[in-house]
């Protein structure tokens, strides 16, 4: 009876361990009548506590002074990136050359890869949300952390900061030359496992906000935003999004395929919000106040001191 139960059991289990690998957004769900496994379904840690992507609450984000601006290396480096449609987003290889360091970490990453994920709505695109508004897309640059030596034992087998996300909410706007040479890259990659090198030479901060802008930033503890989504991404979330025209947001909905036949559109692929739970979000350091608002604040005590003095 017992061995019959055991064999049963495993009999049960073999389809759905098949069926794990052939995880899909809910608008592939939808369109293949839930034969593949939509984001509610999907396995590993994904039904865990400290999932991402999160909403956040720019006003209960709590200032950490230890959150200072990053340095970038090998973000300047040019080249004809490949890219690669992989049945999920579209993604750039990024080599060996480009890594972090600073914004606190504790030490440097090494960049891997960055993806996209967006919407043909131009408010649904994003994963994260800021104050509950979303975004038209969002670009995550893929750090693996690069000192492995460093780390104590006990931190080794539960690292919670193994990988290093950058994310930047993008919104619709005007036209972002920077983008010019990945947005024509998709024309060639229609059918997932295809890929193709950009025509021009780009560098990563060709698609970054400017300078200044990259020194304010949100902090949280979360996880990969795709199965397995393991535990072990340190987020940073950029307040200032990039711009992309609308069009050239459009075209990652309407060049780019999910299956090979051609026929559905890849868009949608953002996985809904989870909760918070125990977690607390950090924000970088408050940056100084400008002139018109330092200057009563200045002014007020020495008034009322040279007052006390008149007396
Ligand atoms: C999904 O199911 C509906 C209703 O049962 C059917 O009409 C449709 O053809 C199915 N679609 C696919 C992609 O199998
Ligand atoms: C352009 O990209 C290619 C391939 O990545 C690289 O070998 C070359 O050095 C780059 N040229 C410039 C001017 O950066
Ligand atoms: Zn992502």
């Amino acid at each position: 009876m017992r061995l019959l139960f055991a064999l049963l059991a495993l009999a049960a289990a073999r389809p759905l361990a098949r069926a794990e690998s052939h995880w899909c957004y809910e608008i592939q769900a939808k369109a293949s009548n839930y034969t593949c496994l939509g984001p509610n379904k999907w396995g590993e840690f994904c039904q865990n506590n400290h999932q991402s992507p999160i909403n956040i609450v720019t006003s209960k984000a709590q200032f950490d002074h230890s959150l200072r601006p990053f340095s970038f290396s090998g973000y300047d480096k040019k080249h004809k990136w490949t890219v690669q449609n992989n049945g999920h987003s579209v993604m750039v290889l990024l080599g060996d050359e480009a890594r972090i360091a600073g914004g606190g970490l504790a030490t440097y990453y090494q960049a891997k890869q960055l993806h996209l994920h967006w919407s043909e709505v131009l408010d649904q695109g994003s994963e994260h949300s800021l104050d509950g508004a979303r975004f038209a897309m969002e670009m995550h640059i893929v750090h693996e952390k690069g000192d492995r030596t460093s780390r104590s034992k006990k931190e080794a087998q539960d690292p919670k900061d193994e990988i290093a996300v950058l994310a930047f909410l993008v919104k619709a706007g005007s036209e972002n030359e920077g983008f010019q040479p990945l947005v024509e890259a998709l024309a060639d990659i229609p059918k997932p496992d295809m890929s193709t090198t950009m025509k021009k030479n780009i560098s990563l901060l060709d698609l970054l906000p400017k300078g200044e802008k990259l020194s304010h930033y949100f902090r949280y503890l979360g996880s990969l935003t795709t199965p397995g989504c393991d535990e072990n991404v340190i987020w940073t979330v950029f307040k200032e999004p990039i711009q992309l025209h609308k069009d050239q947001v459009l075209a990652f909905s309407q060049k780019l395929y999910y299956d090979k036949e051609q026929k559905l559109k890849m868009t949608d692929n953002v996985r809904p919000l989870q909760p918070q739970n125990d977690r607390q979000v950090f924000k970088s350091q408050a940056p100084e106040p400008p002139l018109p608002l330092a200057l009563p604040a200045l002014l007020a005590p020495m008034l009322s001191l040279m007052a006390g003095l008149l007396h």
